[in-house]
């Protein structure tokens, strides 16, 4: 063994592996380099980045405007306290408002989504006193720290919850999963159910206080709405007077080809949240977001919150530049071209292979669902498989493809395909051939049924 990797080894040993039975954290893969779409490991092996990392270097790696605007932040004044105004927040909550929804400019900065949503919770806790419930849906993951955790529909809650790591008052709402509903109906004769049982649910539970979505789910499933789910949930919150929280961690910063996912829907949440791709990754950020009526409510009230890096100018210098970057990158029309061009072959893709039972998604951000028979949709793994040292199949096309240069992050059912918005087609294509290849491995445990791949996002894109 080099000494380079007897180093990683006693790194391995000395850190906690995130979300990991830490004897499985003993080797990881040295990253020496990244540079747009792709990342090196110390043998100078590249890797193209299919999932931008965690879903969050929209903006490709060593974006020079970003590591510019840090530096000059970083010689200027990297820290001040959070009760002193700086120039860099200011100029980040200049930037911020220009690409906001209509009516939400109001901010909390933290640095990370899980923060972001806590941040959220005792907003909307404080604000709609005494209720105190939130209803957040299954297929959600909305962070590791108590409370976000909490509100995670994924066996990540099911672990934080045998470890007494949850808070009291949430509950969980029916998925708007089309491949799998969970009412057994199919759109649009379903009347979108998923959405009006949320009016039953508030009615039935009292003292809710919000309801808490990912605009487009995120690593559990890419689930695309139909086009009337959002203006329906947007209204029963309101004759409800329930506040509506939407968590753009993932979904934010044209992901879905939109600054923010809710856009595609025309609708507005009372409190929104984001991180992730709001430096381009170049720096940890969160952002808590209110509309005039929540602002207004703490014109008089103390505001239960605060972090000593909340507002931290280093942190903040990365957002007016990610956004200008973000801006420039969308008039260039390369996301608008590169994303449609991956749908094509992303269903190209999956009428090849009969592991992928659903292929959907929007924008830069799709999914591929593998099961091992495409009538029945028997899945290979189930979601309890996730935290058990069982081999799951999505790992296994994963592990493939990273052999062979392709990075794609693997939850337990599905394949997230999730490029940076500055890949080109041709970048695309180099990815699909890849995967193609790893999706073999899959391949050959699935049932020849002659069914095709659903598509469960069609219906949003049947004009294009
Ligand atoms: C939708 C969503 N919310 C919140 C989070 C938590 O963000 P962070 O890991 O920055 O705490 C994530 C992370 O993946 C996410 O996808």
């Amino acid at each position: 063994m080099s000494q380079a990797e007897e180093k990683v080894k006693e790194f391995a040993r000395h850190t906690y592996g995130t979300w990991n039975r830490q004897n499985a954290w003993t080797n990881p893969l040295l990253i020496v380099d990244a540079e747009g779409v792709y990342f090196y490991d110390a043998k100078g092996k590249p890797y193209l980045d299919f999932s931008s990392q965690l879903m969050c270097s929209n903006l490709g790696h060593k974006n020079q405007a970003i590591i510019e605007a840090m530096i000059r932040q970083a010689e200027k004044l990297p820290y001040i306290a959070p009760g002193f105004a700086n120039e860099a927040s200011m100029a980040a909550v200049e930037a911020l408002r220009s690409v906001m929804p209509e009516g939400l400019d109001k901010f909390f900065f933290s640095t990370s989504g899980t923060e972001a949503n806590e941040a959220a919770l005792k907003i909307v806790r404080q604000c709609k006193f005494p209720a105190y419930k939130v209803i957040s849906r299954y297929h959600a993951y909305h962070g590791a720290t108590i409370a976000s955790v909490t509100f995670t529909g994924d066996t990540r809650r099911w672990f934080a919850e045998r470890a007494r790591c949850t808070v009291q008052g949430v509950r969980f709402a029916p998925d708007v999963y089309c491949y799998r509903c969970p009412f057994g109906l199919s759109y649009p004769g379903c009347n979108v159910q998923c959405a009006r049982y949320l009016d039953y649910m508030i009615k039935e539970e009292g003292n809710v206080a919000a309801v808490l979505v990912e605009p487009v789910v995120g690593t559990n499933g890419r689930l695309v709405p139909p086009p009337e789910y959002y203006p329906i949930v947007r209204q029963i919150c309101d004759e409800n007077e329930v506040l509506l929280v939407a968590d753009e961690v993932m979904s934010g910063w044209f992901r879905t080809g939109k600054a923010f996912a809710l856009e595609h829907w025309g609708v507005v949440p009372d409190v929104m949240t984001t991180a992730k791709g709001c430096t381009g990754a170049y720096a940890p950020a969160g952002i808590t977001v209110t509309n005039e009526k929540v602002a207004r409510f703490f014109d008089e009230e103390f505001l239960v919150h605060g972090h000593t890096y909340a507002f931290h100018p280093l942190v903040m210098s990365a957002i007016p530049a990610a956004v200008a970057e973000y801006k420039k990158l969308m008039e260039s029309g390369l996301p608008q071209r590169a994303s449609k061009h991956l749908r094509r072959r992303l269903y190209e893709l999956a009428d090849r292979h009969e592991c992928v039972g659903d292929v959907r998604g929007i924008g830069h951000f799709w999914g591929l669902e593998l099961v091992k028979n495409r009538k029945t949709k028997e899945p290979f793994n189930v979601k309890a498989d996730k935290f058990t040292s069982k081999e799951l199949m999505t790992g296994k096309v994963a592990a493939d493809a990273m052999q062979r240069g392709l990075y794609i992050a693997a939850w337990y059912d599905n394949l997230v395909i999730a490029p940076p918005l500055i890949i080109t087609p041709e970048q695309i294509d180099e990815g699909i051939d890849i995967l193609d290849k790893s999706l073999e491995i899959a391949d050959r445990q699935a049932e020849s049924t002659g069914v095709p791949a659903s598509r469960t996002s069609d219906f949003f894109h049947q004009d294009d």
